[in-house]
């Protein structure tokens, strides 16, 4: 038998630690630092986007490559509203899930389990799909919350003609007001879709295996719930609330970075000089705080940014100021990256559908680090 392959026998260069500055593949869906060009969806700049869209708007651009007229924005909203409820045998999966799950586990099995009752029929069925899972993402993480909250079987089709209207609304049981959903609508814009990230690659690696729409999207909602990626605005409240006024949190942060421990919510792989999504989000940021009597939150967060870029001279990432402003929203600290999941859940199945209309198998090299050749040994020999 033959053993011959494309493998280079010496590469030119070694690998990448975390395929670090490797270019992967190409997409038409965003830029991602690009001098003079910054974080753009499609063309648009976010600060654009972020100003002028809603997500619905923003989601129909990354599924369907166009900003929606009037008339398909509307079909579009019905369409994900009417993609609300949840099957019955999923409504009793959600219940028997525990109450002390993480809400990003509870999504990740609730997803699946979907796929178990409304599997893709073919690759034609795809944006039905990835409709389909906007429409009942919130309602499933709601509706497992509430349940185990309060005991409460709701109705997850009520709630306004927004995702971000029905979150805070399945959320709170009532509905919010609209500076509230104005800030859930930006932060669902800002995460909506990030080119090439740890999530979104994990999510095309499954598709180029010509999986199912779920299996890429499980596989992504997996990735995200890191602490390095999707996770650290759980893990930037976290920090946070250890804070008890800026000067504790100076004195903290300094004690930190002496001990060389990762302050969550900070840095970034591609971005050098500043995440932009993070001045939009903490001018909302200051915005809710002090529309909701918790300056004391924003005054915390600004400290430990002027200590991180002082001593570090490393800049916020969108997860940060996401945090408080989440807090003043009065979202409990674990939903912050189910909304995440809320939000990329668009650009992933942009990418996933990209990937299939272009598809190769993504199958990289490993250098081999192990042991030389060596001759079996019988298990009576072994020591
Ligand atoms: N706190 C302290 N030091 C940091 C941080 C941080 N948040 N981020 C980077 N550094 C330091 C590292 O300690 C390292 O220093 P060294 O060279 O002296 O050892 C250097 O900067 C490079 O850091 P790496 O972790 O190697 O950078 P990488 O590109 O691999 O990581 C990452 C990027 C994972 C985002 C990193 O900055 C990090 O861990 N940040 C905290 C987690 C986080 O906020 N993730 C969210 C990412 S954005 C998003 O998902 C929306």
């Amino acid at each position: 038998m033959s053993h011959a392959s494309n493998r280079p026998n010496s590469p030119s260069s070694g690998p990448r630690a975390g395929l670090d500055g490797v270019l992967a593949g190409e997409t038409r869906l965003s830029t991602v630092g690009v001098t003079g060009v910054g974080l753009t969806y499609l063309g648009y700049s976010i600060e654009d986007l972020s100003e002028h869209a809603t997500f619905e708007e923003v989601a129909y651009l990354l599924l369907y490559g166009h900003l929606p007229t009037a008339a398909e924005l509307r079909s579009f909203r019905d369409r994900i509203v009417a993609n609300r409820p949840i099957p019955s045998a999923l409504c009793e999966v959600l219940e028997r899930i525990p109450g002390r799950a993480h809400p990003m586990d509870v999504l990740r099995t609730a997803t699946s389990m979907l796929g178990t009752l409304e599997p893709e029929q073919g690759p034609s069925d795809a944006l039905r799909v990835s409709e389909r899972l906007l429409g009942v993402m919130p309602s499933m993480l709601l509706y497992w919350y509430r349940f185990h909250q309060s005991g409460q079987r709701i109705d997850p089709t009520v709630g306004g003609s927004s995702i971000a209207e029905q979150f805070l609304w399945l959320l709170h049981g009532g509905p919010p007001e609209a500076l509230q959903v104005r800030a859930m609508d930006v932060s669902l814009i800002l995460y909506a879709e990030h080119e090439w990230n740890a999530s979104t690659f994990t999510a095309r690696v499954v598709a180029s295996t010509l999986s199912d729409f779920y299996s890429a999207i499980t596989a992504a909602i997996g990735a995200l719930r890191g602490p390095l990626h999707g996770g650290a605005n759980e893990a930037a409240m976290e920090l946070i609330d250890r804070m008890q006024d800026p000067d504790h949190a100076e004195k903290t942060l300094l004690e930190m970075l002496i001990k060389k421990e990762k302050i969550m919510g900070f840095g970034h792989r591609v971005y050098k000089a500043c995440d932009p999504r993070s001045d939009i989000i903490q001018r909302w940021s200051h915005k809710l705080c002090s529309a909701t009597d918790r300056m004391l939150l924003y005054e915390i967060s600004e400290r430990i940014e002027s200590v991180m870029r002082r001593e570090k001279n490393i800049f916020p990432n969108l997860d940060f100021y996401s945090a408080s402003m989440y807090r003043s929203l009065g979202i409990p600290t674990p939903m912050f990256t189910p909304i995440f999941v809320l939000s990329r859940l668009s650009g992933w199945s942009a990418h996933i559908l990209e990937q299939r209309a272009n598809n190769r198998l993504i199958r990289p090299l490993a250098e081999y680090v192990g042991p030389e050749m060596r001759p079996w040994v019988p298990i009576e020999q072994r020591s």
